[in-house]
């Protein structure tokens, strides 16, 4: 099955898209049809406000048992912690609900993330994505990417190879004064007081900024052109994995404090623009 350095071949590449594509409607149209009137806080993680609702859950759950029917030999990762371990070399990661926060309160920027990487997702730097699909249930369309193929938006419940999709592409910006930032903030208090000191550098030097609230929307924001840059720090490789290859198969530049986005600062920004971007956040 694999070819290159571990790296599936290019028809099962194809297959894995596909299948990140129509997994994430599956899960996106679960998400948004079978909302409860009253989302309920099941459990919370990191902090009060760090929260797990029945919905993610039940997401994460609908959504392992499609990739083990169809992928039985490969891992999967997922921010609601029921992790696989595999043997194919493949691992699947996934966020169920990207954006709980905004689906708590029916606010319609949520997102369900799925990408399939090799190496070893815990090893910052130590993993590529090799195919990946973001679905935003309020627009009602599927984001998808698989290496060297571009990036395409395509609507919910189409494949993606519909002829329909749209290519993406990263914004054109060349100032950093224009530039237009999206950005989030962890859920720890301490952490948030770093990245209010950090905004005093950002708010000064850019058009603006805007917290939409899914890291995984953010991406794709980015890769469509819809906002110029993203920058984070705190992220994990569920909220990060799908949106970094739609960003770079879209023309942009994913980089960290070194060469690979992760925990400690993930740049999202057309080539252009990375450098600037990338030094306000480390200061
Ligand atoms: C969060 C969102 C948010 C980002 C946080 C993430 P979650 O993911 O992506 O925009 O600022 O860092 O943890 O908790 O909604 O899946």
């Amino acid at each position: 099955m694999t070819g290159d350095a571990g790296q599936p071949s290019g028809e099962v590449v194809v297959e894995l898209e596909r299948l990140c594509v129509e997994v994430a409607a599956e899960a996106s149209r679960f998400i948004r049809d079978e909302r409860p009137d009253r989302v309920r806080v099941a459990q919370t993680k990191s902090t009060e406000t760090d929260v797990v609702t029945l919905m993610d859950t039940a997401s994460e759950r609908l959504i392992h048992e499609r990739l083990l029917a169809a992928r039985p030999d490969d891992g999967i990762l997922g921010e609601e912690g029921a992790d696989v371990a595999g043997s194919s070399g493949l691992t699947w990661v996934v966020d169920p609900i990207d954006g709980t926060v905004n689906y708590l309160y029916d606010i319609p920027a949520y997102a369900v993330s799925i990408a399939v990487v090799t190496g070893d997702v815990s090893v910052a730097g130590g993993w590529t994505v090799v195919a990946g699909a973001v679905a935003d249930p309020s627009r009602r369309v599927v984001h998808h990417a698989r290496r060297g193929g571009g990036s395409w938006t395509v609507a919910e419940g189409e494949g993606p190879d519909s002829r329909t999709g749209r290519a993406l592409h990263v914004s054109d910006e060349t100032l950093l004064a224009r530039t237009l930032l999206a950005t989030g903030f962890g859920y720890a208090a301490e952490t948030r007081a770093r990245q209010a000191e950090v905004m005093t550098r950002v708010l000064p030097a850019v058009r603006d900024i805007r917290r939409i609230g899914s890291a995984a929307l953010d991406l794709v924001r980015v890769a469509e052109g819809t906002v110029d840059a993203y920058a984070e720090a705190g992220l994990n490789p569920w909220d990060l994995a799908a949106g970094w290859l739609l960003v770079e198969e879209a023309g942009g530049v994913v980089t960290g404090t070194g060469r690979h986005p992760g925990k400690e600062l993930t740049v999202a920004a057309p080539p252009s623009l990375v450098d600037e971007v990338k030094a306000l956040f480390v200061g």
